[in-house]
């Protein structure tokens, strides 16, 4: 693939909550309409799937060249040809993240297929159930997938962000990043939140823009087993385009789930008492193997749960 890439200004975008660095042009004012993002670079991680494939597809669909990476093949090619006969430029690159060095290799095909990287969403992510009592080598991989990848791939990527004047990193974490629960997977979200400030203060003066989007429930394989009405991949996928040209330091959505999380931190000692993943999941769950139960599940109906208390708590 030859590079479509064209240079670009990062500029200050005085509009967002603070001085963050944006790829918009100057001489090229975002519209809804607007291709801004032609002529970029985005690697998308966890792309076979979700709301990594939801977004190689919409960033393709502004613009980008897109390169996909996941473990597997087959959907990644799949995706690939979708968004070349759309009109697209993709390139599927099949990566297992919790390897160092094939994370390596994947950015050097990146520089080398398209001449160039300006955005890096991190999106691979595994779950394991409720409990602590997870076995030890999924915890190790939710480790791996979940914490270790996203910070060994902007480690990666920084270099040529930085080569280039600016770029933007989003990381996808998750609204279990701001409320306990899910065992070691909250604690990989809740790790996750804290890279991405550090790394956004670090590198705020290379005008590199790094993001965390803390979806709550979306309809994607990880939920399958869930019902319940729930917002499809490409709500987050909007988002990540957002804040791509409009940068943010934490987008938690849908906005609902900023009322539990803000309960959470107000009344901690209510949060203990319905939120850890706990008596009601381990009932519903206890037949079920900690390891196929959908990470999701817990942090989202304790959520639902702390806000249908706070709700009762205000009528009374
Ligand atoms: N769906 C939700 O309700 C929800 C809510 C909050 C946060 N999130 C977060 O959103 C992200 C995407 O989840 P999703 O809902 O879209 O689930 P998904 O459809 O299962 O997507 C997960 C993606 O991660 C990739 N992946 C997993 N292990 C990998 C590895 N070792 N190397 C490379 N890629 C790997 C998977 O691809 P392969 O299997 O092909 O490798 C897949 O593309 C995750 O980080 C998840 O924690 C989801």
């Amino acid at each position: 693939m030859n590079s479509t890439a064209q240079t670009h200004t990062a500029t200050l975008d005085a509009t967002t909550d603070g001085p963050l660095p944006t790829l918009v042009k100057r001489s090229r004012p975002l519209t809804r309409n607007t291709p801004t993002l032609r002529g970029r670079v985005a690697l998308v991680i966890g792309a076979s799937s979700g709301i990594g494939a939801a977004t190689a597809r919409l960033l393709a669909r502004q613009g980008a060249t897109v390169v996909l990476a996941a473990r597997r093949e087959g959907p990644l090619h799949a995706l690939a040809r979708e968004i070349e006969q759309r009109g697209g430029h993709a390139l599927a690159v099949p990566t297992d993240v919790s390897d160092r060095t094939a994370i390596d290799a994947l950015v050097a095909r990146t520089i080398a297929a398209c001449g160039r990287l300006d955005i890096l969403v991190n999106d691979a992510g595994i779950g394991a159930g409720h409990s602590i009592m997870t076995a030890d080598a999924r915890m190790e991989r939710m480790l791996a997938v979940n914490l270790l990848a996203p910070a060994r791939l902007m480690q990666a990527a920084l270099p040529h962000l930085r080569r280039q004047g600016g770029g933007s990193i989003v990381n996808i974490g998750s609204i279990a990043g701001e409320m306990g629960t899910s065992g070691l997977y909250s604690a990989t979200t809740f790790g996750l939140r804290g890279l991405t400030d550090s790394v956004r203060r670090e590198v705020r003066s290379d005008r590199i823009a790094v993001t965390l989007i803390e979806p709550g429930y979306i309809r994607t394989p990880l939920t399958a087993g869930r019902r319940g009405r729930m917002p499809g991949p490409e709500v987050v996928a909007r988002a990540v385009a957002a804040v791509i040209t409009r940068p943010r330091r934490t987008v938690v959505m849908p906005w609902y789930w900023r009322i539990p999380i803000i309960l959470t931190q107000l009344f901690p000692g209510v949060a203990d008492r319905y939120l850890p993943s706990a008596r009601g999941e381990r009932v519903r769950h206890e037949d079920t193997p900690a390891a196929e139960v959908p990470a999701e599940t817990s942090a989202t109906e304790a959520a639902e749960t702390i806000t249908e208390q706070a709700e009762e708590a205000l009528t009374l």
